[in-house]
């Protein structure tokens, strides 16, 4: 039998009741879908800490500005259940706008601090889009884990913050980002790029590494930055929105005896990449 597919709160409400009423535990991998080895690596995650996995499906209009890729965004919902069914996710959660933004709908959820930096400075509609959606899913299936990519290391540490602001009861899982051989952070987003633009794409990945190695052996920060960015635009990426070392959990610029996060997103031709490191 394929996947069980419910678009409801209600039916999700009623499938995840029953599993806990039978004491097991649940966990959440929130998508948009678009599923790639890093979403199954998060369903393989979940499935080692509870008995029972939901992924959710959900293109989120609130977190595109309108000169974003909304409507390009890959969407395929046939393979998505194939691939979630192939490495034992038990349900999937795919609402449509109606649902999930229903006439009148005019509430926001809004983390503030981290949310100011980086993907906030670059994407001011980003963070209340994906605040907003993050709580309602997790309000509606009220998993005992919710797991999220270290690919979107803001989101995840956005994620963290709400969840613990407003006692939500669900545990928040980082899970380490998938590579493709070259370094590669697995993304929807990749499926833009031309071969060329494929063969530059690593670039991003080697510049952030060779910063955190050179941070971690006491080179300057500025200086390390400015030849990081340098390498970036030198291996044909057209523009770098940032590239820089910031403490790993407020996000704020890194000084010395913080813990170390150094996060990058940058443009090849029209498709922006993100991607982040932290020391070995
Ligand atoms: O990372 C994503 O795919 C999305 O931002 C998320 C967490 C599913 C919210 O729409």
């Amino acid at each position: 039998m394929p996947i069980e597919i419910v678009r409801t709160p209600c039916a999700l409400q009623a499938r995840v009741k029953d599993w806990r009423s039978n004491g097991l535990k649940v966990a959440l991998v929130p998508t948009m879908g678009a599923i790639h080895e890093g979403h199954l690596d998060l369903v393989r995650c979940g499935r080692e800490t509870a008995q029972k996995v939901v992924a959710s499906i959900y293109v989120n209009p609130t977190q595109f500005a309108v000169h974003e890729d909304l409507s390009t965004y890959p969407r395929d919902e046939a393979g998505d259940a194939r691939a979630l069914d192939a490495v034992g996710c038990d349900l999937i959660y795919a609402p449509d706008n109606n649902t999930m933004y229903p006439k009148g709908f005019s509430t926001q959820v809004l983390v503030g601090g981290l949310t100011q930096y980086l993907e906030g400075a670059f994407r001011p509609q980003f963070f209340g889009g994906v605040a907003t959606i993050v709580s309602k899913l997790l309000l509606q299936a009220l998993p005992d884990v919710a797991l999220f990519g270290e690919k979107d290391w803001q989101q995840l540490q956005v994620v963290t913050t709400l969840v613990r602001d407003l006692n939500i009861p669900t545990r928040v899982y980082g899970v380490a980002t998938r590579r493709e051989a070259d370094g590669l952070a697995l993304s929807s987003r990749n499926a833009y790029l031309n071969p060329s633009q494929r063969n530059i794409a690593p670039a991003l990945y080697l510049a952030l590494q060779n910063l955190c190695d050179q941070i971690v052996h006491g080179v300057s920060v500025k200086e390390g930055e400015a030849e990081a960015k340098r390498a970036v635009l030198a291996a044909g990426f057209s523009s770098v929105d940032y590239l820089c070392a910031c403490n790993a959990q407020t996000l704020e610029p890194w000084v010395q005896g913080e813990p170390l996060r150094v996060l990058a997103a940058a443009y090849l031709g029209k498709t922006r990449l993100i991607d982040n490191v932290g020391p070995a």
